[in-house]
Formats: C-alpha cells, sequence, structure tokens
C-alpha cells in the first residue's frame, strides 16, 4: 500500500476479561488503531457475543485462540467462528499440514457462506520459548531456524502469513517474500517499560524491518493516556511505505 493511502497496522491486545473495560478501550481508540486482538483471556470470559459487541464499534478484530487440534475439530472450530466476521484468526503450524490445509480450506469456504474471508495467520514458536525448549521437544533446529522453517511450511499449506518476533521477520520475508504477512507482538514504543517481553523493537524499527501488523497491549492499554500513546504510535508509523 502506498504513503498516500497507509493503512493503520497497530492491533491493540485486549487482554482483559472485563468486557465493560475493553468495550471502554476499543471505543476510545477506534479512531486510532487498525483493529482490535482478542485472545482466549477476553474469549473465554466472555464468548462470541462480546466479539460481536467489539465489531459492532466497526472495529476489524483478529480472533487470537491459537487453535490446534485435528485437522476435522480445527476445521470446525473455524467455521464456527466465521460468523463473528473477524478479519485473522490463527492455528499452531506446529498442529502439521493436514491440519493447516483443512484450516485453509475451512476459510476459504467463508465467502459461500455469505462472510468476508479471514486472513489465516500460523503461529510459530511463541517467543517465551527458546533453543533449549527445542532440546527438550525433540526438535532439531534452534528456535530461529526453527521459526523460519515453520513459516515455509505454513506458506506451503496456503496460510497468508505468521505471528513472529520482529527479529524474526527479515528472515521469514526473505523465504516466503513480501506479500506473506507478518504479525508482530513485543512493541514498545522508545521508554516504555518492555514487562515480561524478552526481545522488543519500536514500532517504527519493526515497520522498517518489514512487519505488516503490530499487535501491541500494555504499551497502549496501561498508559496513563491511551489514546494519545495509540496517536503517537500512528504519527511513528504513519509515513513508512507500508
Ligand atoms: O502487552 P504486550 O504488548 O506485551 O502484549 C502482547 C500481546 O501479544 C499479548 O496479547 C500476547 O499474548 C501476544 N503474543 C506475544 N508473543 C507471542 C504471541 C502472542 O506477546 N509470541
Amino acid at each position: 500500500m502506498s504513503s498516500n493511502n497507509p493503512y493503520n497496522p497497530t492491533l491493540v491486545a485486549l487482554d482483559t476479561p472485563d468486557l465493560k473495560q475493553a468495550l471502554k478501550l476499543a471505543k476510545n481508540l477506534a479512531s486510532k488503531v487498525g483493529g482490535m486482538k482478542l485472545g482466549m483471556e477476553f474469549f473465554n470470559a466472555n464468548g462470541p457475543q462480546a466479539v460481536r459487541q467489539i465489531t459492532a464499534l466497526g472495529m476489524p478484530v483478529f480472533i487470537d485462540l491459537k487453535l490446534s487440534d485435528i485437522p476435522n475439530t480445527v476445521a470446525a472450530g473455524i467455521t464456527s467462528l466465521l460468523p463473528l466476521e473477524p478479519f485473522m484468526l490463527n492455528i499452531h503450524i506446529l498442529g502439521g499440514r493436514a491440519m493447516m490445509e483443512a484450516a485453509v480450506d475451512a476459510v476459504n469456504q467463508a465467502e459461500n457462506l455469505g462472510y468476508n474471508r479471514p486472513l489465516l495467520i500460523g503461529v510459530t514458536i511463541v517467543t517465551s520459548m527458546q533453543d533449549s525448549d527445542m532440546q527438550e521437544l525433540g526438535l532439531v533446529r534452534n528456535a530461529s531456524d526453527q521459526v523460519v522453517h515453520l513459516a515455509k511450511l505454513a506458506q506451503d499449506c496456503g496460510l497468508d502469513g505468521v505471528v513472529c518476533s520482529s527479529h524474526e521477520i527479515a528472515a521469514i520475508k526473505q523465504v516466503c517474500g513480501d506479500e506473506f504477512k507478518t504479525i508482530v507482538p513485543g512493541i514498545r514504543p522508545k521508554g516504555v517499560s518492555a514487562h515480561d517481553q524478552k526481545r522488543v523493537m519500536t514500532p517504527s524499527e519493526a515497520i522498517a524491518q518489514g512487519a505488516d501488523y503490530l499487535v501491541i497491549g500494555r504499551a497502549i492499554t496501561q498508559a496513563s493516556n491511551p489514546e494519545a500513546m495509540a496517536d503517537d504510535i500512528w504519527r511513528s508509523v504513519r509515513h513508512a511505505d507500508l
């Protein structure tokens, strides 16, 4: 997309079980971010009806449930999410080829069922894991090689992109090409605490690396002025050639 018509790449992680708080944040941030990410903390506490309340605000919603099960169950789980009209969904790549291909078939049915096709995103190796975890699981590659390997496999199965750390964007784009989407958590504007994230980047650094979407939680939701923080982030990335 050209810089004359930039899209806002920030997806705010509404990591709370409190529906009232999530709705307040979503309303206040609606014009300042690109969408909302709703994960299991929100979804398990409030259910599908609460997702509808967020989308009713006109917000694109990423439903981050990281599905993984036998192919038939994952495909059916995705079909059950389609009426919520998410613009993005995710599954674990480690669920394997048959599961990923079944998930792709399920999102490809969206338009036949009267819904927009969501982007289907793969979770590679969660960033809380490191090389010693790979060894313990019996995986032979180190964590960053494993991430690139899984991204390539996900692309081969028809997924639209992956969740990855900012430090893996360049290697993934090199192997999978620019069109393959990278969704990047662990983002901190300068001066904001890293909290429990190990390796962080600023929004503009991650965009410069090629990030397509930035998942940003506490840096916005716990700011003394979340709207002003979202505005600052948007200003810092909007002139990048997205
Ligand atoms: O508050 P913070 O910006 O660190 O939140 C990041 C969000 O991204 C959380 O919702 C977290 O679950 C999610 N996430 C992550 N690292 C991953 C995958 C998802 O931080 N590897």
